[in-house]
């Protein structure tokens, strides 16, 4: 049997792929972007470069890494293999941030990440519009632009900078906007700037000190998250719980027990 990829072999094939993925997202947003549909809500849409980003990585992919299995956020697993042990899985975020990439703001990223048995082992954040690039493998650090980076060593709760989102359920919208009503006395400031896997790379750099979110999918997640928790970030959910859909936070160590007892006493997980 082939010896499985080191994970930096796998890292190598993801920045090759995402690279080339952002510059289609990028050209695309140049000639114009459009809504071709919508998908749990009216406000959640789709555009022709998230469908375009998927296919052109899936393809790569499939060229580069034929029985790897694949999960986008677009097209599902499609018609890829599944994934049998010590198996490579590709995630994929073709566009992150597709309502500011519709509207032309500059926060929006192709996010690829790549996991052996269930476990994402390395990760590739390309901002499309500006080209900042964030990478991680498991154990290895994370980096940007082959800098080290290391999370906010903030201390204090009331002193930081927490970033959020939200999902496009108005239910679930309401939940989230009363948790940070709750939250917002007791820290420095709230943002919400509308792509996770940045939000994500931001804490791994420290230029934001915490971040949490409910109703992420697995593509919003796994690049992200491996660069925040290579950073030094605690990436996980309330109660000792994984991260996942029903909450992720990535927080530095100092800041953990605050931000997550408060967040629990919220119910920041609950809700529809
Ligand atoms: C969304 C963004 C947003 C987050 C939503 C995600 P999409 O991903 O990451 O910041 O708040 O929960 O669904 O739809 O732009 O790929």
């Amino acid at each position: 049997m082939p010896l499985p990829p080191s994970s930096r072999q796998l890292l190598d094939i993801a920045v090759e792929v995402a690279r080339k993925a952002a510059e289609t997202a990028h050209r695309m947003r140049v000639d114009g972007v459009s809504t071709v549909a919508t998908k749990s809500t009216d406000t959640d849409v789709v555009t022709a470069a998230d469908r375009a980003v998927e296919r052109q990585v899936v393809d790569a992919l499939r060229r580069l890494r034929p029985t790897d299995a694949v999960l986008g956020e677009e097209y599902g697993a499609g018609d890829t293999p599944t994934a049998g042990p010590g198996g490579v899985r590709w995630i994929i975020d073709p566009i992150d941030g597709t309502v500011n990439y519709l509207y032309g703001l500059p926060y929006c990223a192709v996010s690829l990440a790549a996991e052996v048995d269930g476990e994402v082992v390395a990760g590739v954040v390309r901002n499309v519009v500006t080209g900042d690039e964030w990478t991680a493998t498991a154990g290895g650090g994370a980096y940007r632009d082959g800098v080290r980076l290391h999370c906010s060593t903030q201390t204090d709760l009331g002193q930081a900078l927490v970033a959020t989102g939200f999902g496009y359920d108005p239910a679930r919208r309401s939940h989230q906007a009363r948790v940070v009503a709750e939250l917002i006395p007791h820290v420095r400031d709230i943002r919400r700037m509308g792509a996770a896997s940045l939000d994500m790379c931001l804490a791994a750099e420290g230029r934001l000190d915490a971040y949490f979110e409910k109703g992420l999918a697995p593509w919003d997640i796994a690049a992200g998250g491996l660069v925040a928790a290579e950073a030094g970030l605690r990436v996980t959910g309330l109660r000792g719980l994984p991260p996942g859909p029903d909450l992720l936070l990535a927080v530095p160590p100092a800041l953990f027990e605050p931000l997550h007892d408060r967040l629990a006493d919220l119910d920041a997980s609950g809700g529809p």
